[in-house]
């Protein structure tokens, strides 16, 4: 698996990244200095406690909130410089998104929310929309839910739904915020399992947030947020290494 990695160029390119909430007294420095590159097909899985800037990372990464200093640069191309109208273009083209929120239309159902995203962004006859929304749903395990309207869906079920919808683009970077918090664990690895493959399988790049020490064995790379920086696994994880 890691060989798939070895010969790329990173997809995705952070230098020197700052972000500060508040004034005075109340300034916040959540990311200090940050810098980070991903290569394509790898599942970074970014760890620490709440509160940490897991979250502002996330949002920095993918072109939600701009960084006080520092830039991005996503397949060659320089997010923060873009106008916002070529960075929303750039994003509904290339980013996949999946928050703790789900943010489904209450009033359509499962199959009609990933239907929705086939057919707007590619313009996919309705016969293939349908088609490939039901492999999707069927790989989720809620091919027999997929004629439920979102309010009439399981927190656990309304989550597979937003991944669904935010795979079925096959965008080149999924962002998912803490996917499986919600889930339990026999769901929770469907979901992980099913970001993993498409990192891997279609050279995807996966920014995993997360703090369940079950998804580390699909991460690529661990790494932890504390004090507004980025460090590596714990010492005492890799140590098991050596012989
Ligand atoms: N929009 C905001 N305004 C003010 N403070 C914020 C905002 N977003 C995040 N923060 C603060 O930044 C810190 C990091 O938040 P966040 O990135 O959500 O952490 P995590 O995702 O690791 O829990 C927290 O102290 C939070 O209160
Ligand atoms: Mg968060």
């Amino acid at each position: 698996m890691a060989m798939t990695m070895t010969h790329s160029q990173p997809a995705l390119v952070a230098r020197h990244l700052s972000r500060s909430f508040g004034t005075g007294e109340a300034l916040a420095r959540v990311l200090r200095d940050v810098s980070l590159e991903l290569e394509p097909g790898q599942v970074l899985l970014l760890m620490g406690p709440s509160g940490s800037g897991k979250s502002t990372l996330l949002a920095v990464l993918s072109g939600l909130l701009r960084p006080d200093s520092g830039a991005v640069f996503v397949l060659g191309e320089d997010l923060w410089r873009m106008s916002e109208r070529a960075r929303e273009r750039f994003r509904l083209r290339h980013f996949g998104f999946i928050f703790q929120g789900f943010n489904l239309f209450p009033a359509l159902t499962a199959s009609e929310q990933l239907e929705m995203v086939v057919r707007w962004g590619e313009g996919t006859s309705r016969r293939e929309a349908r088609r490939r929304v039901a492999g999707m749903l069927d790989q989720l395990g809620l091919g027999r839910r997929a004629g439920l309207r979102a309010d009439q869906l399981s927190g656990g079920e309304k989550q597979r739904v937003a991944v669904g919808r935010a795979l079925l683009k096959q965008p080149r970077f999924c962002f998912a915020d803490e996917p499986t918090g919600s889930l339990d664990w026999s769901h929770g690895e469907q979901v992980i399992r099913l970001l993993h493959s498409a990192a891997h399988d279609r050279g995807a790049v996966l920014f995993l947030v997360g703090h369940d020490p079950r998804l580390v064995p699909y991460a690529d790379r661990v790494l932890h947020l504390a004090d507004g920086q980025l460090v590596a696994e714990p010492a005492s994880a890799s140590e098991e290494v050596s012989p």
